[in-house]
Formats: structure tokens, sequence, C-alpha cells
């Protein structure tokens, strides 16, 4: 089993538009264009290019998961996100060694399908999984 990369590291923010500035300044990169991902229920933007990315994730609505998160913890840290080449065989596999997923099925991400891992079987965070190639 090769190591896998990591894809991007994701802050829950009450608001892009006022979040995205500062992130900017302390990474040096630049915010890509939002986009909404209805399925997830946030809009969100991504700041720099490829493994040091973050994503910053704003809720669509009070009924977001994100929306739950910043009410409970505030603004902060959400996830990390890892590629993974073929994400039924990585399902297959953590299944295998006893983590949780939040849903039985992958959805769709803002760039790909997608797969969450329960913070409650993988030391307290929340843990993404991104179908994309890992050789890039
Ligand atoms: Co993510």
């Amino acid at each position: 089993m090769p190591e896998l990369p990591l894809d991007h590291v994701a802050i829950a923010v009450r608001s892009i538009d006022e979040a995205l500035p500062l992130f900017e300044r302390l990474t040096g990169g630049r915010g890509s264009r939002p986009e909404r991902v209805e399925s997830q229920g946030v809009r969100l933007v991504f700041v720099g290019e490829g493994a040091t990315r973050i994503e910053l994730l704003e809720p669509l609505s009070a009924a977001s998961p994100v929306a739950r998160f910043l009410e409970q913890r505030g603004p902060g840290l959400h996830h990390i996100a890892y590629r993974v080449p073929d994400l039924e065989a990585a399902l297959e596999r953590l299944r295998a060694h006893g983590f949780r997923l939040t849903a039985e099925a992958p959805s769709r991400g803002a760039h790909g399908r997608i797969a969450f891992i329960h913070p409650k079987s993988a030391g307290g965070v929340l843990v993404e999984l991104v179908e994309a190639p890992v050789d890039s």
C-alpha cells in the first residue's frame, strides 16, 4: 500500500469573502473562483496550488453540516484530505481496518468523487478521500 499524498487541508469559515484575504496573505497563494457544492451544503475556494492548498468552506445554509460545525466549534480546521487513485479500493481497505465512513456511498465533491472517514474512528480528525491520480 503506497503512502497517500495529501490533497488539501480544509478550514471552516463563516464568510469566504472575509476570510480569503487573510489566507492569501498568510500563504502567498491566490484564491480560486468560488464553487458551490450543493451535495455538501457548501461554497468553497481553494487557496494556492497542489498539495499545500487550503480549502475554505462556507455553509450555504443553516442546515449545512459546516454551519453546525461553526456553531459548535467556531471557525477553524475542518478536515484533511488525502488523494486516492481508486476510491472503492481505498474504502474497502479502510473498512477492513475498522475505519467508519460518514456515508456508505461516495458523493461528488468539487473535483471528483469523495468520501469521508468519521472523526470518531480517525483520532478526532475528519478525513476526506478524494479520487484523483496520485502521481501528480
Ligand atoms: Co475537502
